[in-house]
């Protein structure tokens, strides 16, 4: 019976995998969504009746395995560098000199390539399979995302005829559609909005919870072929179209061109033609096409001279400032809004503006009833950039002298550019801060929406988040569009939230610059809420990316006696105060190999060796498919070599030491 279910599945697999190339890549789908579906579930039956035939690359493995504790960090094969940038026609004019300069007048080409606005990520391939995907980080380092990845319906799982390891470097962008209904969905819910389609894929693609990277809809653009951290053909443009036939994603948008006026052509003919494009660009690569050539021309410390991003004037335009409002934040900063003669920009309607704070407004010496150049460089709320001409009349603006929602007092601190209302019962910032509590990736409490929060506190049912926990269905069944029904649920999502890991319960504080990540990375380090509470900001800074401005922040946060009160009042309603990683059975490293080589700073081969034992992890000696990671120090040899070529992660001691210490 087996193998007749084996090749099944299999046809199965490769028939899912074909309509997936089509969709997502080819964007030429043969078959409706109903009936890809259905053959997704029928795949999704065979392999729960038959486990054993599952594989990482099945396409049912897109849905998003299970959240991860941390973020690990991975080296890459060879540097992967940012560009520098050519601002204007000259300065591609200049390029274009200094290439030919250094090429001694060469024949040469380059390629033209739309320059997508997303963030660059590696991911690896070993015996066809996909295996690892690592985010750009600082270029030498970045962060494993691979579960996440796996979730892009545009990243090939599997590429059969390539045997070889090899590595693909892209852009992982989110289009403007996927972009417009996440913030939609987010008004919907009262999350804060992603200021670009860039911010939303890297908040996408950087999360600890594959799930969520699933639901956003991410596509990834191949533009670099490599094996062993080199390209893999002769020319960039062969690359590109090997790329397409292994079925990778590749921008049909590109052109070889054979002169600085051909290049030039295709720049301003896409500058014009931006916005019809599905997803923001903001600007164009240009490189140059042989490899050969491009090893000739090598690199300054941070960028290739063979290749440039020619980038395009942030959109802008011209409109009548109205009126300036002032909203209040959670943090209780008074945030000056212009409020504008409706304005189209790049194809959006505009009415709002950014105006940040006080100083802002005096540093553009803006009035209201002057008309400003305002822009939009991909993000959704824009900006004023300057007065075009003063409004005549024109009045000026002060900031209230009380907060314009509670009428409480409002400070300035010094060297605060921000102005504050610090009446922390002030309508505006409670009702800011149960959204944030309630939001999806902090508290999580469904049915908390905008209409529902705005009655709790003018009712003053609530006056503290805390106050969340004493809600009764009676009191909610009382309000205006509540049953008994949805207020029995509300009530039971309340409850639930209870049981949310210490990160949700240190992000649900609203202490500035502690999202989901610092939070994690806190209750990673210290375990517990009190611990966190008592440590010094010198102690605080042991915690993984804890600066010194944060760790004041949480320093001050818990120094305030208002916060106290909040904290214990969250303790008595029974949420998790402390924090357990968890762990695969055995030490921190169980199920992993390592292979030292080279000669390592600070341990000797016997004590990396009974570290890593200690640690429920093997040593082997010699590198293969099966080594998990290279430890390499000093004048490492053959076995970096060996690893470079199986595509194996190759660490360092410092990062040996992180994941003995638990940072897997
Ligand atoms: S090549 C060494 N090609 O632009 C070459 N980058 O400003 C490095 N980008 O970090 C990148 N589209 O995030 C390259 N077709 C493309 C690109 C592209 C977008 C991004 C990428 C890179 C940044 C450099």
């Amino acid at each position: 019976m087996k193998p007749k279910r084996s090749s099944e599945v299999e046809a199965l697999r490769a028939e899912l995998r074909r309509h997936e190339h089509l969709y997502y890549v080819l964007d030429q789908p043969e078959i409706s969504d109903a009936e890809y579906d259905a053959l997704m579930n029928q795949l999704k039956v065979l392999e729960a009746k038959h486990p054993e035939l599952a594989t990482p690359d099945s396409p049912t493995q897109r849905v998003g395995g299970k959240p991860r504790e941390g973020f690990v960090k991975v080296e890459h094969s060879s540097r992967m560098l940012s560009l520098d940038n050519a601002l204007s026609e000259d300065e591609l004019r200049a390029f274009d000199a200094r290439v030919r300069d250094l090429l001694g007048g060469a024949a040469m080409r380059y390629v033209a390539e739309l320059k997508l606005d997303g963030l660059s990520m590696a991911a690896h391939y070993r015996d066809g399979v996909f295996v690892q995907a690592v985010t750009r980080g600082d270029g030498r380092v970045g962060e494993e995302v691979t579960e996440n990845a796996r979730t892009i319906r545009s990243l090939p799982l599997s590429v059969p005829s390539a045997k070889a390891p090899f590595e693909v470097r892209g852009e992982t962008v989110m289009n403007r559609r996927a972009f417009e209904l996440l913030n939609a969905s987010r008004d919907a819910q009262s999350l804060s909005r992603f200021a670009n389609p860039r911010n939303a894929a890297a908040g996408s693609l950087r999360v600890l919870d594959p799930a969520i990277t699933a639901s956003r809809r991410l596509d990834f653009y191949a533009y670099f072929l490599l094996e062993e951290g080199r390209p893999k053909f002769a020319t960039q443009w062969e690359s590109l179209e090997a790329l397409a036939a292994m079925g990778f994603k590749v921008n049909p948008q590109r052109k070889l061109c054979k002169s600085l006026e051909e290049l030039l052509e295709f720049c301003a003919s896409w500058e014009g033609k931006r916005e019809q494009l599905p997803y923001e660009i903001d600007g164009v690569v240009v490189k140059v096409d042989s490899v050969a050539q491009q090893e000739q021309l090598g690199y300054t410390a941070k960028a290739p001279r063979w290749a440039i991003a020619y980038k395009y004037a942030a959109r802008q335009a011209v409109t009548i400032v109205e009126d300036i409002l002032v909203q209040v934040g959670r943090t209780g900063a008074l945030t000056p809004v212009a409020a504008l003669k409706p304005v189209e920009v790049g194809g959006v309607t505009v009415s709002r503006a950014t105006l940040h704070n006080e100083d802002e407004i005096d540093r553009l010496g803006l009035r209201i009833g002057d008309s400003v150049v305002i822009e939009r460089s991909g993000d959704v709320i824009p900006k004023v950039v300057r007065v075009h001409t003063q409004g005549s009349p024109r009045r000026r603006f002060h900031m209230p002298k009380r907060c314009p929602v509670c009428g409480g007092k409002i400070v300035r601190e010094e060297g605060e550019a921000a102005t504050r209302c610090i009446n922390i019962n002030c309508p505006a910032r409670l009702k800011e801060s149960i959204l944030h509590f309630s939001a999806r990736p902090v508290m999580n409490i469904d049915g908390l929406g905008d209409a529902l929060v705005e009655q709790l506190v003018d009712k003053k049912l609530v006056s503290s988040v805390a106050d969340l926990y004493d809600l009764t269905v009676d009191q909610l069944a009382g309000l205006e569009r509540m049953g008994k029904l949805s207020a029995a649920n509300l009530v039971k999502n309340i409850d639930k939230s209870r049981q949310n890991p210490l990160p949700r319960v240190l992000h649900s504080l609203g202490i500035r610059f502690v999202g989901e990540r610092t939070a994690t990375f806190l209750a990673e380090a210290f375990g517990e809420l009190d611990r966190i509470a008592a440590a010094s900001p010198n102690e605080l800074q042991l915690a993984e990316e804890v600066g010194p401005k944060v760790a004041q922040s949480v320093y001050d946060f818990f120094h305030e006696e208002s916060n106290q009160k909040l904290v214990e009042r969250l303790r008595s309603a029974g949420l998790q105060f402390t924090y357990k990683v968890k762990r695969k059975a055995g030490g921190p490293l169980a199920g992993l190999t390592f292979v030292l080589t080279g000669t390592l700073p600070g341990l000797t081969r016997e004590d990396a060796k009974a570290r890593i034992e200690a640690a429920s992890g093997k040593v082997a000696s010699a590198v293969s498919r099966k080594t998990s990671y290279v430890v390499a120090g000093e004048d490492a040899g053959s076995k970096l070599d060996k690893a470079r070529t199986l595509d194996v992660p190759v660490i360092d001691e410092a990062r040996l030491l992180e994941m003995l210490d638990g940072g897997r």
